[in-house]
């Protein structure tokens, strides 16, 4: 199949991913928290940032390639983490994680992942990062940042927005909650409809939360062929649900801080003060992100606070932003407001979930090339120009 005429962009890949992924983890994927309003807000404020074509410029051939926190990056985009990736699609993490090390742009590891720490350290080498849902036990904290450095990994990101358990409507109705019911009439007749998926998942086996399963309580030798994949996949979920959500206090976050030597992003930061908040307890990035519209109905969009937070933080503070980004020209809309960087999370599941193995490389070499083509629209020839063709209408 001629994938780039069939597939030219994330909208395209998005179509036959909701075709082929199941209706419960498809809607775990696309949906958000209450009436979708906030992920709504992220599409919509992206899409009204306006950019100032110019065309008497020399920038025949602009450079795409950026530093961040001292790494050289061949794109200014990253995968975000998703939690559960295996569920939504096969093999998705070690997929995406191969993709990134290729393309040289960064792969996030959720905790909540269904792939470990080892194999995607190994697989991504550097470019790997790792998000962490910090563990109110401060010795399961210690014990996965352990694994992390003695894996390769020099970044986690600190995720803050989740500091306890959300409901998601979708997710409740569909037995995604925690804990989950996967094996009703119903889930069974989807996952009988969706044969990808279901040979996909055939071939590797129900994934798990494969990270957290050394800190669970349990006995889990029964894990292997045959096991109660539903009772396993329980226990975590209650693991997580109570012992895995906090409020990162400055304490809290000071002890995180102490025991990681790499660098340390923090992920989801909306506010101007927490962002100064967190740079002056020692943080090497922020995401500025409302998490894809999935904590919190009526948050901004990371569009429309990342000027305040720029003109706060000054110049030289590493900036992130994610949220409703499907294209290279929302990273372009991204740059032009001030970050330094993006993240993407449901364009990259939906490659995969249309293209299997294909879909990671694919997805991120159109991604360059559309920001190549806005950049050369913007005559812009370096990404630090971008901010230039920010469009402010005074009139309005
Ligand atoms: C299905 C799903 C699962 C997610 N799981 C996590 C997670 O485990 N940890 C985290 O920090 N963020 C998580 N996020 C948020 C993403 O990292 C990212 O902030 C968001 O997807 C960006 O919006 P976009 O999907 O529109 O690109 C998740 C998002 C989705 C859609």
């Amino acid at each position: 199949m001629d994938i780039e005429k069939h597939f030219p962009c994330v909208d395209y890949m998005e179509a036959e991913a909701m075709r082929r992924i199941p209706e419960f983890m498809r809607d775990y994927l696309i949906y958000g928290i209450g009436q979708g309003i906030a992920v709504e807000k992220n599409r919509k404020d992206l899409n009204d940032v306006e950019l100032m074509p110019r065309y008497l410029a020399d920038a025949e051939r602009p450079n795409i390639s950026c530093k961040l926190m001292g790494y050289e990056y061949d794109a200014p985009f990253g995968v975000a983490p998703i939690g559960l990736s295996g569920l939504i699609w096969p093999k998705s993490e070690s997929i995406l994680a191969k993709s990134a090390k290729t393309h040289n742009i960064p792969y996030t590891l959720s905790t909540v992942a269904t792939d470990s720490i080892e194999n995607i350290g190994q697989i991504a080498c550097d470019k790997a990062w790792f998000q962490l849902y910090t563990p109110q036990d401060p010795e399961t904290r210690k014990d996965l940042l352990r694994r992390c450095e003695e894996a390769g990994y020099e970044t986690i990101m600190v995720t803050v927005d989740v500091p306890r358990k959300i409901r998601r409507n979708h997710d409740i109705r569909n037995g995604i909650s925690v804990p989950p019911k996967f094996f009703d009439i119903k889930t069974l007749w989807q996952m009988i409809t969706h044969p990808h998926w279901s040979l996909g998942m055939l071939r590797t086996g129900v994934p798990q939360f494969v990270n957290i399963l050394p800190y669970q309580q349990n006995d889990f030798s029964h894990i292997g062929v045959g096991m109660n994949i539903t009772q396993s996949i329980k226990d975590s979920g209650k693991f997580i649900e109570e012992r895995m959500g906090l409020h990162i206090t400055p304490s809290v976050f000071e002890d995180i801080r102490a025991m990681w030597p790499g660098k340390l992003i923090v992920k989801g930061v909306l506010d101007p003060d927490e962002a100064m908040s967190y740079l002056d307890l020692g943080a090497d990035a922020l995401v500025i992100s409302n998490h894809g519209g999935r904590q919190l109905d009526a948050t901004p969009s990371a569009v429309s606070v990342l000027p305040r937070i720029r003109s706060a933080v000054g110049s030289e503070a590493n900036l992130i932003a994610d949220g409703g980004i499907r294209c290279g020209l929302d990273i372009a809309r991204m740059l032009a407001l001030g970050a330094d960087f993006v993240l993407m999370g449901r364009p990259f599941l939906f490659a995969v979930g249309a293209l299997d193995e294909q879909g990671g490389d694919h997805v991120m070499k159109i991604l360059k090339e559309e920001l190549l083509t806005t950049m050369g629209q913007l005559g812009c020839s370096t990404l630090k120009e971008l901010p230039k063709s920010l469009f402010k209408n005074a009139e309005c």
